[in-house]
């Protein structure tokens, strides 16, 4: 019998949560428990304010919650009455010890493996759902089989979590594709088709892919390095228009229209960022090293190294275009998240761009329609990353409004496409600032032409605009 009654998640966050919610609502047969070490996540969970924005999700926790969707901290009650087990848990990259700065770190994966395998009392399905290195299920496994109890068995799959935040209901509900990874043994397959079943209560069985677990822990680190990648080429192309008269809009364009490439992706910007790509592609970059790959690994690499490139290509953009310095200027910063539609701060590139300003002494006055003050600061002053808070605090203000943050500052930085900074209205903000009035767009979404008309000075990624061109000849540093 390959059906299944209870299951539970060890970890309720931006990824155990929105897919739990999502297999509650379409297994309404299934009692689905999600759990957390953390008293004040489980509450919000529990509350009419939960603690991550992710648009439709509010609605189908609503729905479901106190039916067949719990969210607790008896982690241990849970595992022990769970047949499938979900790992959710964060594998951030490592900041101590060996692999510092590039491996994962594993601990709460192994933490959580070894909770199971202390009170599971019969026998479970454990899912790897964080996103590890290769050869982590075997570790998981490895542990879990050092402290089994008579009677217990063990199998160990691989899940990858393929959800973008942000828009994260809609790629569960529409997945491209679902990825099992199993051991190749009658018990192994029984236990994929256990979890086949429960996405095929709405998934396409076709687009339920299985393999086996190396190549679907490997398949989670290609796919978020070839992403990372293209962004990285558009942005590397991007340096080179902004040096010529191409635009990298329309190069994307034509490259994205050949069907082999495809259009998607091809964004550029001021850097990606999140919490995934740049840890997975240095998890990716230590496992290469590990395998005594070199050069593998110094070809990832460059994708980081492109990407840091970008974040501080644009910041110096900025300080050139005013002047060479930007020394007690007043700059307005639009959006703190590290894409649109999510509240979430992890390596957003607009933390590198605030850093290397207040590194200049500029004032910032930022605005971000989710993201708490709380959060923009202890991300500016956190210590991996700042040598002086109280000169951060001094120098940063946050703003509820885009027009009050904007005022009388001599320039606005666009580090997020929140589409609500395409309707502002900026002959309105224009008035208010200092003249001559800069508008720094991080991310291509605004009409420049009409900002050009209105009087603005503007410069943007992967394109040499007129009028902002004036001041270059001021310039004595090199773009470089
Ligand atoms: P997160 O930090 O939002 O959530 C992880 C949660 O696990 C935290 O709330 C933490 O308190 C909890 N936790 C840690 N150890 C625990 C333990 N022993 N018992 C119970 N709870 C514990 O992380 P996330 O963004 O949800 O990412 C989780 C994993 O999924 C990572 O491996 C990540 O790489 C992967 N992933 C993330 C995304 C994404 O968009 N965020 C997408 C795909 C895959
Ligand atoms: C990513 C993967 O897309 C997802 O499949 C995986 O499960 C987790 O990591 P996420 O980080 O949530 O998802 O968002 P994503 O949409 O991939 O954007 C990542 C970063 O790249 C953002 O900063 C975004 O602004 C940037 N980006 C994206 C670009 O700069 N240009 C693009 O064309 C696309």
């Amino acid at each position: 019998d390959m059906t299944l009654s209870r299951i539970c998640c060890i970890g309720a966050g931006y990824v155990g949560g929105p897919t739990c919610t999502i297999i509650a609502d379409k297994c309404p047969d299934v009692t689905v428990t999600v759990t957390d070490l953390s008293q004040d996540r489980i509450n919000q969970w529990n509350s009419d304010n939960l603690p991550i924005y992710e648009p439709g999700l509010d609605e189908i926790v609503r729905r479901r919650r106190n039916k067949n969707l719990f969210f607790s901290t008896d982690v241990k009650k849970a595992v022990i009455e769970a047949e499938l087990i979900f790992i959710c848990v964060n594998t951030p990259t490592k900041n101590y010890g060996l692999g510092k700065g590039r491996a994962a770190d594993l601990k709460y994966v192994e933490a959580a493996a070894r909770m199971i395998a202390e009170v599971a009392n019969q026998s479970k399905i454990v899912v790897e759902k964080s996103t590890v290195p290769v050869k982590a299920a075997e570790s998981i496994s490895n542990i879990l089989k050092a402290n089994q109890r008579l009677g217990v068995q063990y199998q160990v799959l691989s899940n990858p979590e393929f959800l973008a935040e942000g828009t994260a209901v809609n790629d569960l509900l529409n997945p491209d594709r679902v990825l099992i990874g199993g051991e190749q043994t009658k018990e192994g397959r029984e236990a994929v088709e256990s979890l086949c079943w429960i996405y095929s209560h709405w998934v396409p069985r076709e687009n339920i892919i299985t393999m086996n677990t190396w190549s679907s822990e490997l398949s989670k680190l290609a796919a978020n390095a070839f992403l990372a990648q293209r962004i990285s080429s558009i942005n590397a192309m991007s340096a080179i228009c902004e040096m010529t008269g191409a635009d990298v809009t329309e190069v994307a364009h034509a490259v994205g229209t050949d069907t082999r490439i495809g259009n998607k992706f091809l964004k550029a910007s001021v850097g990606f960022g999140g919490s995934c790509f740049q840890k997975d592609v240095l998890n990716m970059v230590y496992l290469c090293e590990c395998l005594n790959l070199p050069e593998v690994a110094a070809y990832w690499q460059q994708v980081i190294n492109i990407n840091e490139y970008q974040k501080r290509r644009f910041a110096n953009r900025i300080i050139e275009s005013l002047f060479n310095t930007v020394t007690n200027k007043k700059l307005a910063v639009f959006g703190f998240s590290f894409k649109k539609d999510t509240g979430d701060t992890r390596e957003s590139a607009a933390i590198y761009v605030c850093k290397y300003l207040t590194d200049e002494g500029a004032n910032l006055r930022i605005y971000d329609p989710k993201v708490t003050d709380k959060k923009i600061f202890s991300e500016l002053t956190n210590p991996l990353m700042c040598e002086d808070p109280e000169r951060v605090k001094e120098l940063v203000t946050t703003y509820p409004d885009p027009y009050e943050a904007a005022n009388g500052t001599h320039a606005l930085v666009i580090c997020t496409e929140w589409d609500q900074f395409t309707t502002l209205d900026y002959s309105k903000i224009y008035q208010k600032m200092l003249k001559p009035a800069f508008i720094f767009d991080g991310r291509l979404i605004l009409d420049h032409e009409a900002l050009m008309k209105i009087g603005f000075q503007v410069v943007t990624i992967g394109k040499k605009l007129q009028r902002s061109n004036v001041h270059r000849s001021f310039s004595t540093s090199s773009q470089s």
